[in-house]
């Protein structure tokens, strides 16, 4: 594997680039099957920034053809939850109402975006809207949304703060090839808080 001088922040792995790779083909596969015989075009939306590896890599495995799309939302300050979602790259289409929107996420936790975004492109009147995600923390979902899934999961993760594979912390993180638990201490430390903030 590739070394990075990021490795030192990282307390263990989660998911390898080899567990990575099966779970991308693997949903790749529910998506072709999923899809084939649709009367709708497939659009992936990458949801900024944290997917794009994912969805990068996701869809060179689909067969059936795909249009793409970017969505930008913020939802959260470092690792705060906002309490109103700001949508701050949107998507722009005349033929929605002929799209099946596959919005593409990198981590599912509370529900709160993913279900946010259902409902926005319900209401723009989409063909269809599915979700999918690479990881997801059931244990993490708000009461609210205690029964909300994806449509198509990777890999379920404990609850702790993960990065790479496009995951990032304060921007950090993002180009490591696998899916890390980041050590507490990173993120736990007063002086480095204060000089971020600076
Ligand atoms: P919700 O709570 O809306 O969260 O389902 C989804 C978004 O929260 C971010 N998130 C994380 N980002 N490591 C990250 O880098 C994590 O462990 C983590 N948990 C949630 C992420 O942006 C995701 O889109
Ligand atoms: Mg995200």
């Amino acid at each position: 594997m590739r070394e990075s001088i990021l490795d030192k922040d990282i307390e263990r792995i989660l998911c390898t680039e080899e567990d990575i790779a099966k779970a991308v083909s693997h949903i790749a596969v529910q998506i072709d099957n999923y899809y084939s015989n649709s009367d709708a075009k497939l659009v992936l939306v990458c949801i900024l920034k944290g997917s794009v590896v994912f969805m990068g890599d996701l869809m060179k495995q689909i067969s059936i053809p795909t249009e793409i799309d970017f969505l930008k939302i913020r939802t959260r300050n470092g690792v705060e939850r906002m309490p109103d979602p700001i949508i701050t790259l949107d998507v722009h289409r005349g033929d929605l109402e002929k799209c099946d929107i596959l919005l593409v996420e990198d981590i599912l936790d509370s529900g709160f975006t993913l279900s946010y975004l259902i409902e926005y492109f319900k209401k723009k009147g989409v063909h269809s809207v599915r979700t999918c995600t690479l990881l997801d923390k059931p244990i993490c979902r708000d009461p609210d949304k205690k029964n909300f899934r994806a449509d198509f999961i990777g890999y379920e993760v404990p609850d702790e703060f993960v990065v790479g594979y496009g995951l990032d912390y304060n921007e950090k993180y993002r180009c490591l090839p696998y899916v890390g638990v980041l050590k507490r201490s990173i993120y736990e430390k007063p002086d480095e808080k204060s000089k971020e903030t600076k």
